[in-house]
């Protein structure tokens, strides 16, 4: 496999009516999200349920690239073939969660900073011999009652910064990913407030570590009310506070921004997106790097059993189908109930 350029891979992965499947879950992430299905976390089970995803027939028209951990860059699908080579034969593009994940930041009990950095220029270089195109990281702002601080926006945007500049000093395309939780109760306008300060300070670190922006993508949240706040914003709302927020925050440079689901339901996810996307007036492609609300039907159905495989690609298929055209502003509500 020759390795394409960084150009080629942003032109790939924002290819028009597709976006990104994150199924990049940690360890614990996936033993989590397994045991609420009843299957036990294991390197087998975890390699058949993401040939399962991966295999699905004709996800590559919705679907651009494949954001995995670290295992599955070196796992083979059944067939005894890589399975970042299974992705480039299903025609989308293998990238590869670079980060060791988020601890307590020291003298800020609740918040969060990533970790992975030592190290990472040689990772990467592995990385890109074993297939991948593109690199995540993903940073966790907490919103509460006197957080975020600054000093744990900073850090994480130094960070991400850092990150990014490795990434593309080894030729792959960063996904700098700073995720504004939904946990709490706050408002959407505090989530706001919150992603602008954050994407402030991001782009004031990328430009200090003189990152290309050209060449990386933004992955952040929606700006959503929390979820536990009692007065929740409409999707016209949502759509309104997130493309004002990254008007204010993103540089026209970028090439393009890809949101995360962050817990929200798959259909409303899918229904926010599609309104965001409707906006048409913005200088960066928009589209969807969802996790859960790509997986978690499919998940549901599989259940651990190859009896399944069949009814569980068909679930993820009939989501990508819905964001692909979420991501053109022509999801309706109605492919819902004509699918079920
Ligand atoms: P969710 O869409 O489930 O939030 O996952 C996206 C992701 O990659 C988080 O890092």
């Amino acid at each position: 496999m020759t390795a394409p350029t960084m150009e080629s891979t942003i032109g790939a992965l924002l290819a028009a009516r597709k976006g990104i499947l994150a199924a990049d879950e940690s360890l614990p992430t996936i033993k989590k999200r397994f045991a609420d299905i009843n299957v036990p976390s294991t390197e087998e089970s975890r390699r058949s349920y993401r040939e399962m995803l991966f295999t699905t027939r004709g996800l590559d028209e919705f679907i651009s690239g494949v954001i995995l951990f670290d295992e599955t860059l070196r796992q083979k699908a059944k067939d005894g073939v890589l399975m970042p080579e299974t992705l480039v034969e299903q025609g989308m593009l293998p990238g590869i969660k670079v980060d060791k994940g988020a601890v307590v930041l020291a003298n800020f009990a609740d918040e969060k900073i990533t970790q992975g950095l030592d190290g990472l220029r040689e990772r990467l270089k592995e990385y890109r011999e074993l297939g991948a195109c593109f690199t995540k990281w993903r940073a966790v702002i907490t919103i509460g009652e006197h957080i975020p601080t600054r000093t744990c926006i900073e850090a994480n945007a130094e960070a991400l910064a850092m990150f990014a500049g490795l990434s593309q000093e080894a030729g792959l395309v960063p996904i700098v990913e700073p995720e504004v939780l939904m946990d709490g109760n706050h408002s959407i306008g505090r989530c706001e407030e919150v992603t602008t300060v954050t994407l402030n300070s991001v782009f004031a670190a990328l430009f200090e570590h003189r990152v290309v922006l050209e060449q990386m993508l933004l992955k952040t949240g929606m700006v959503l009310s929390g979820k536990d706040c009692a007065q929740k914003a409409d999707v016209p709302e949502v759509a309104e506070a997130t493309i004002l927020c990254l008007l204010r925050s993103v540089p026209a440079a970028v090439p393009g921004i890809v949101f995360l689901s962050g817990g929200q339901s798959d259909e409303a996810a899918t229904q926010r997106l599609n309104a965001i996307c409707r906006v048409s007036d913005v200088p960066w492609r928009l589209s969807f790097s969802f996790g859960r609300a790509l997986q978690a039907p499919a998940m549901k159905i599989w259940k651990g059993s190859a009896d399944n495989v069949a009814a569980a690609q068909e679930a993820l298929h009939h989501r990508a189908k819905c964001n692909g055209l979420a991501v053109e502003g022509k999801y309706s509500e109605q492919m819902e109930s004509a699918h079920t």
